[in-house]
């Protein structure tokens, strides 16, 4: 028996995706399992990889990209005892995700419960879960309070206005104009980052509520010099949480543009008496996932509950077989789509 995923052979354009047939069906090693992929998230982060930018994953090629699955067990490795064949799991694996077969750590894998959409549970690990971390863990914000979404047309922005509306924050979000209906579908003021200085019209838009004064939490993925835009969204106590270098993704900064943009964070915040006691911080989920493992586990539970008692409602904007990853990305590539495109692996090939 054949079976298929997606091989990234050099770093490149949506192109380099190729669509490859494996013949021998991979065995989980100790500690392992293989799993069967119902599901594979797609996003900026994979585009991100597969152009070779991304500092925490460079190769070796050839690889298989895909940074989240959900999938059902099939087969244990010696050693492995908490997990059982048939049940349906989700991973946050980095590579791997675009793929019918996935060899991963059972360390890492979170039960899935019955009962979910594969294709809305694998909007859970990326893009849910770092907004959540940001929004419950980095920041511990009041209901009522105010948030700023950078980049809120986005997979994980969109991930922010859900979850955002669920805990009763209020939300604005900053997009391209053709994006600003499907923010507002959150409940979430729209504002065009193109036209003009959106840092002053979120001060309008925040006039009644904090005195003019800005947002009580920004989050950022622009990175860079974009960092000191959204600082200046806060108001006085409030805190800017950065989380992503999209412009030295696309090549439009520098890596030393973006480590600034990093020093930047660190300063504000070591100095934040000098800036109305504002705060900083950097996110990063793999490395919480590092250091805070259970907290990793107990977030994702969490959320996989909102989802089965219909408190969140993660955006599937389409369901396409591997074949489609280049097309996919094309679309990534082009900005943000109000929600996830979901790859479904065992779908019949176009
Ligand atoms: N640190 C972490 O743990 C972590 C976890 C997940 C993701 N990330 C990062 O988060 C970022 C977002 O990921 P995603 O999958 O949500 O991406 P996405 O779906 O492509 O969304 C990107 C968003 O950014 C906006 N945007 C693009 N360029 C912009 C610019 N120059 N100025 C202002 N806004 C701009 C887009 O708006 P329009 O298209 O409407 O213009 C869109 O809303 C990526 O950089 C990703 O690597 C980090």
């Amino acid at each position: 028996m054949t079976w298929q995923n997606i091989r990234i052979s050099r770093f490149g354009g949506p192109e380099v995706l190729e669509l490859s047939a494996q013949t021998a069906i991979p065995e989980p090693g100790p500690g392992e399992v293989r799993i069967k992929v119902l599901a594979a998230g797609t996003g900026f982060t994979d585009s991100f990889i597969r152009r070779g930018r991304y500092p925490d994953f460079k190769g070796p090629l050839p690889f298989t990209p895909g940074y989240e699955l959900v999938g059902v067990v099939e087969k244990t490795g010696v050693g492995v005892s908490a997990l059982r064949v048939g049940e349906v799991v989700a991973d946050l694996c980095v590579v791997g995700g675009y793929a019918q077969y996935a060899i991963r750590p059972a360390a890492f894998l979170v039960p899935v419960p019955a009962g979910l959409d594969p294709a809305e549970a694998v909007c859970i690990p990326l893009a849910y879960l770092t907004a959540f971390q940001m929004l419950t863990r980095v920041c511990h914000l009041p209901r009522g309070a105010t948030v700023l979404v950078i980049g809120a047309s986005g997979s994980v922005g969109t991930a922010f206005l859900d979850l955002a509306r669920h805990l009763g924050l209020k939300a604005i979000g900053t997009c391209s104009a053709r994006n600003m209906s499907a923010v507002e579908g959150f409940g979430a003021k729209a504002v065009d980052y193109r036209s003009g200085d959106f840092a002053a019209a979120v001060r309008r838009l925040t006039k009644e509520g904090t005195g003019g004064g800005g947002v009580d939490a920004a989050f950022d993925a622009i990175g860079g010099g974009h960092f000191s835009r959204a600082f200046a969204c806060l108001a006085p106590g409030g805190r800017l949480v950065g989380y992503g270098s999209q412009t030295m993704a696309v090549g439009g900064e520098g890596l030393v543009s973006a480590a600034l943009g990093l020093l930047r964070l660190k300063l504000w915040d070591v100095f934040s008496a000098l800036f109305g006691g504002r705060h900083a911080a950097w996110y990063s989920i793999t490395d919480r996932r590092r250091t805070h493992p259970d907290e990793f586990k107990a977030d994702m539970a969490t959320l996989f509950g909102m989802l089965l008692g219909g408190g969140i409602h993660p955006v599937v904007i389409d369901r396409l077989p591997l074949s489609a990853a280049p097309d996919v990305h094309r679309r990534i590539d082009a900005g943000g789509l109000g929600g996830k495109i979901v790859l479904i692996p065992w779908a019949r090939q176009t």
